[in-house]
């Protein structure tokens, strides 16, 4: 029997843009045992990004399911589960009816960028009414945010609304769907977390609470339409229980966003500490402690954690990059030249440089620090010395440029220079990805052995709901070992030089004509 000296384990759900895994982890840190399933992606017109709501639910209970039963058969029992967190996609937008539970659209995912014209029309309606919504939000209007999915539900589909001129419209993100399916579709575990409602641009980061001004100024009537209650990321009763499967009866006891998970699975705990995961799109969190800082530079200001009892919730700086593994399952699945997204490093490594190509993987827009809506994905820089080798690479130098010029923001924002940047999330797996990381930004790269963060994130919220842990610094044991170190390895002059031919070519991809 393995893991003979676990006493306990905590089970993780991390439902992701692409995929879905549960983790149960040990007292250690480790995964015990996994299953991972990759859901389809709906692109039903350019700039469109649909899930299907079901399928959603589905892939959740097949990888309980699946990964559960390997953990009984290694001879673990389900009883020495103490409990389980949930991590998600955030922003992402699904409706239903309130009375039947029955979706009403397809989940409109995150970089959808459907709502690109109503974005413009909001954002003429701020300037006039003197409004700066970041303010109160921590984010910028544009495609990004779940308000602006929601309006377009209700202004284009008939069925939503109907819904909610019939009061019978609920909204919630995919951790309030998963939790509401999970719990059996009971109503009283109709909930969000902070980390999670900080993304909807609904709540008021000062307050953490819905706030009439945003809603009034979306137009949305709260007689008409149901929101999750808001409730702290790690807490014991607040989330219920797995309801059917092998997991059930299971306390459902963490919840967070899943780079708020990121965070705490790199134990971001004080400010100043920060993390970045290249996951299908790449998020840089900055702790900036108990208040939040409002970015002057193109950052979002979002809940980093909210642990609850008497604790405040924690905030950071945001750095959000709309295109990282995406950019490679582009070169896999629409040009075909890679058979597996792992593939992406071989052939980047078969050339020694990007051969003078820049990719601004602006698929849906340009996010963080730039704030680009109509720019359109661009190489520059083709001759007929360009090899696919030069693309791929200029496909992984992408997120690096965007990193750092987010790096850059946040010392600006801060007052502050990292000495380091914690990594994890798929495209961390690259040596030759994170090795040009720490080339542009010009400091150390720390990369954990055990990158799966953000599931561990949340299963340390549930450990802290059902008093596995009191304090943070009880976590040190927790996979903190075998990290490695990516030191910059070429000049700062060779590393500004490359900086400014991104910085040309994103000025260049700007104000393409749909
Ligand atoms: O804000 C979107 C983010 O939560 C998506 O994360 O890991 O699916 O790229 P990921």
């Amino acid at each position: 029997k393995e893991n003979v000296l676990s006493q306990w384990f905590l089970g993780s759900i991390d439902q992701g843009t692409t995929s879905t895994r549960f983790i149960i982890f040990d007292a250690t840190g480790q995964p015990v045992c996994s299953h991972q399933h990759e859901f389809q992606q709906r692109y039903p017109q350019s700039g469109w990004h649909e899930h299907d709501p079901a399928e959603l639910v589905a892939s959740v209970e097949m990888c309980i399911k699946k990964a559960t039963n390997s953990f009984v058969e290694m001879g673990h029992s389900i009883d020495d589960v103490r409990a389980i967190g949930i991590t998600n996609q955030r922003e992402t937008t699904l409706v239903w009816n309130h009375e039947t539970g029955e979706p009403l659209y397809n989940a409109i995912a995150w970089p959808d960028t459907r709502t690109k014209g109503l974005v413009r029309e909001l954002k003429q309606k701020e300037k006039e009414m003197g409004l700066d919504l970041s303010q109160l939000t921590g984010l910028p209007l544009s495609t990004y945010p779940s308000s602006v999915k929601l309006v377009w539900l209700i202004r284009n589909v008939p069925e939503v609304k109907e819904a909610y001129d019939a009061g019978k419209l609920a909204f919630g993100t995919v951790d309030t769907w998963l939790l509401y399916n999970l719990n059996g579709r009971d109503k009283n575990y109709y909930v969000t977390d902070t980390t999670n409602a900080s993304r909807t641009m609904f709540m008021n980061l000062h307050t953490a609470k819905y706030d009439d001004k945003l809603l009034d100024f979306f137009e949305l009537d709260r007689t008409k339409l149901h929101m999750p209650k808001i409730v702290p990321s790690s807490c014991a009763i607040a989330y219920g229980q797995i309801n059917g499967g092998p997991m059930d009866g299971m306390k459902i006891a963490g919840c967070l966003g899943d780079q708020s998970a990121a965070l705490v699975g790199q134990q971001g705990f004080t400010p100043g500490s920060a993390k970045n995961t290249y996951g299908t799109g790449c998020f840089l969190l900055y702790n900036v402690g108990e208040k939040p800082v409002l970015s002057k530079h193109g950052l979002l200001a979002t809940v980093a954690y909210d642990f609850g009892r008497n604790h405040k919730p924690v905030y950071a700086l945001e750095g959000s990059v709309a295109v990282a593994g995406s950019g490679v399952k582009f070169m896999m699945n629409n040009m075909g030249f890679i058979t597996h997204s792992d593939k992406i490093s071989e052939l980047a490594a078969s050339v020694d440089d990007n051969g003078g190509c820049v990719f601004v993987t602006a698929f849906s827009g340009l996010f963080a620090p730039y704030w680009i809506d109509d720019a359109k994905g661009t190489i520059f820089g083709i001759t007929q010395h360009t090899q696919r080798g030069h693309i791929a690479r200029a496909t992984l130098e992408a997120v690096c440029f965007q990193t750092k010029a987010i790096l850059d923001a946040m010392e600006l924002d801060s007052g502050h220079k990292l000495s380091g940047l914690a990594v994890d999330g798929g495209m961390s797996n690259s040596q030759l990805c994170m090795q040009t990381q720490a080339n542009i930004n010009g400091i150390p790269v720390d990369r954990p052995a055990m990158r799966e963060t953000t599931a561990l994130g949340a299963a340390i919220a549930a450990g802290f709901a059902v008093d596995i842990w009191k304090d943070f610094s009880e976590l040190k044991a927790i996979n903190q070992k075998d990290r490695t170190l990516f030191e910059p390895d070429i000049s700062p002059e060779d590393s500004k030089k490359m900086f400014k031919k991104w910085s040309r070519a994103v000025e260049m991809c700007k104000g393409w004509l749909d």
